[in-house]
């Protein structure tokens, strides 16, 4: 059995990934594959619980930078293991809100852990298990932190810095430029309908690839 394929969605804050993961998830609908939705932080019980640990907001006692890298591929582990890898075994697809990607901008970007170190965590908790394919729905940061509190109460990394987010956008940026075949980065500061119009064209000829090779 051909083994799925892996998708992930990335962006900053307000960039509209939930909205647009629904796009995606209609499109592989509509080409009749099997798939999955599930999300980073998180996809797993236990790995949603160190979310909650990820994401609560810091009271007497701040979060070091090395405990947040160490609990995002904490979770990471149990997501890959008990969810990401089973199904694409399977033959299943899986679409996934964020991944190594987002720990390359936020962890290494923003908060300027060694890339080297986040590279060696990766390669020791997924291996060669990397998306097939990676779109980033990019806009100003600005932009993506005003749509982001019309949401309401902020997480903990929701509350960090326009600096750091302008970190993260730039970490993000170069990793795309850096890895052309995998990544399609998309102008996420258009209307909701461009933008799915732009993840429907990138999807076409995806799954036209994935029927050829399978
Ligand atoms: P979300 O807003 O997409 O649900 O993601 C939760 C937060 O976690 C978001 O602020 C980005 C952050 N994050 C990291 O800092 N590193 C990571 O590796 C992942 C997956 C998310």
């Amino acid at each position: 059995m051909a083994r799925g394929r892996f998708i992930t969605l990335e962006g900053g804050e307000g960039a509209g990934k939930s909205t647009q993961l629904q796009t995606v998830a209609a499109c592989l609908r509509e080409a009749g594959v099997p798939f999955i939705t599930t999300r980073e932080p998180g996809g797993t019980a236990r790995a949603e619980a160190i979310r909650g640990l990820l994401l609560s907001a810091d009271e007497a006692e701040p979060m070091a930078a090395e405990t947040e890298l160490l609990l995002m591929f904490a979770a990471r582990a149990q997501h890959v293991r008990h969810r990401i890898e089973p199904a694409l075994e399977a033959g299943t697809w899986v679409l996934c809100d964020r991944f190594t990607d987002a720990t390359r901008a936020y962890q290494g970007g923003g908060r300027g852990m060694p890339l080297a170190r986040i590279d060696a965590l990766a390669a020791w908790v997924h291996g060669d298990c990397w998306p097939d394919l990676t779109v980033l729905l990019d806009l100003p940061v600005a932009e993506g932190l005003d749509r982001a509190a019309k949401r309401g109460a902020k997480d903990r990394i929701e509350q960090e810095t326009l600096d750091f987010f302008e970190r993260v956008r730039m970490a993000y940026l170069e990793q795309a430029g850096a890895s052309p075949d995998r990544f399609r980065v998309v102008d996420a500061s258009r209307s909701e309908a461009a933008v799915a119009a732009s993840l429907r064209e990138i999807l076409r000829p995806f799954l036209q690839a994935a029927r050829t090779h399978d």
